[in-house]
């Protein structure tokens, strides 16, 4: 009933383990496998190893999550270990995520992890550019545009761009990555944030603005989807993510448009042992009660 195709990959479910949640580690990404996900999503890495940011890198307050880790990770050379682990033992496809600061480096890193046979790349945009003093590659068409056709040189395995909604017209980037090689679009990325501690005088988290996640953040992870899938049309999949802890936020992500669903903090927060499995229970549930057959028939009204 919940069989999904993802760039030619079948998933028992939809439902995907979203990059950082879990690190770099392959027995973390095994794990997913174990708990019923339909695919596990790597933590991004780059070239070279990255040690992130200080602490507190983390805040859960008010039903808000917001993280600063500042992507540490081990750096390709050593990830691409962990990667064939996974793809070996997870029994479920596994998406490598990376990320750079440069789309040449990005070029570097995906030709590096692609050695280790992941199902696909996702390729992190959403992360600040050197060449823009801060703003991400997924802020312009041309710099998103420029990675993915580097990616695409560097690559035979489909990739996925990841995009931030902190932009004035998603859907234009979106059509930017598929134009130049992106098999798939995932969105969205965490939501740029701030926390202040007023009896400190001070900003929560060590690197002071973070990424806020979690429920908070589903109306807008419904809204992009749905344009990017306006924008795109139908033939493109889209890794619909942000906010989703329950089988009903997954289907409304399916009828925004996405063909599978990308769960981050709900994996920390919901309280069985397998969320994932918990998650697709709920799908089936409403599924059956409305009577609808297979994922592909979850649709809004036209
Ligand atoms: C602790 C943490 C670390 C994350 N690290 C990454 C990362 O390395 N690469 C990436 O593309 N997204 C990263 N994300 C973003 C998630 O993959 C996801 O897009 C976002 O959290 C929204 O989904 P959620 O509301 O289900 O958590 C991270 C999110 C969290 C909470």
């Amino acid at each position: 009933m919940l069989e999904v195709t993802l760039c030619g990959t079948k998933l028992r479910n939809p439902l995907v383990l979203a990059s950082g949640i879990r690190g770099n580690s392959a027995g973390l990404l095994i794990r997913a496998g174990k708990e019923g996900a339909g695919a596990a999503t790597s933590k991004s890495c780059s070239l070279l190893a990255r040690e992130g940011h200080a602490n507190p890198t983390m805040i859960d307050t008010q039903g808000v999550y917001m993280n600063a880790i500042g992507l540490s990770n081990p750096g390709v050379d050593d990830e691409i270990y962990e990667i064939r682990e996974a793809v070996a033992k997870a029994g479920i496809p596994i998406i490598a995520s990376i990320y750079a600061k440069e789309a040449r480096d990005f070029a570097a890193v995906a030709a590096r992890i692609s050695e280790a046979k992941p199902a696909m790349l996702e390729v992190d945009i959403s992360c600040p550019n050197v060449h823009r003093e801060g703003a991400m590659f997924s802020s312009y068409p041309k710099d998103a545009a420029d990675v993915c056709l580097a990616v695409r040189d560097a690559t035979s395995i489909p990739f996925s761009a990841k995009l931030s909604p902190d932009v004035p017209n998603i859907g234009e980037i979106a059509r930017a990555c598929v134009a130049s090689g992106a098999s798939c679009i995932t969105a969205i990325n965490t939501i740029g944030g701030m926390y202040i501690d007023a009896h400190a005088r001070r900003a929560v988290l060590a690197n002071s603005f973070g990424g806020i996640s979690g429920p908070a953040i589903k109306p807008v992870a419904l809204k992009s989807v749905h344009l990017i899938r306006k924008a795109i049309g139908p033939g493109v999949p889209i890794i619909g993510t942000g906010g989703i802890s329950t089988g009903m936020d997954a289907i409304e992500m399916l009828m925004a448009g996405a063909t599978c669903v990308g769960v981050g903090t709900a994996v920390a927060t919901r309280k069985e042992s397998a969320p994932f499995a918990a998650i697709a229970k709920e799908m089936e549930a409403f599924m059956k009660k409305e009577g609808i057959k297979k994922i592909s028939d979850l649709k809004l009204q036209e």
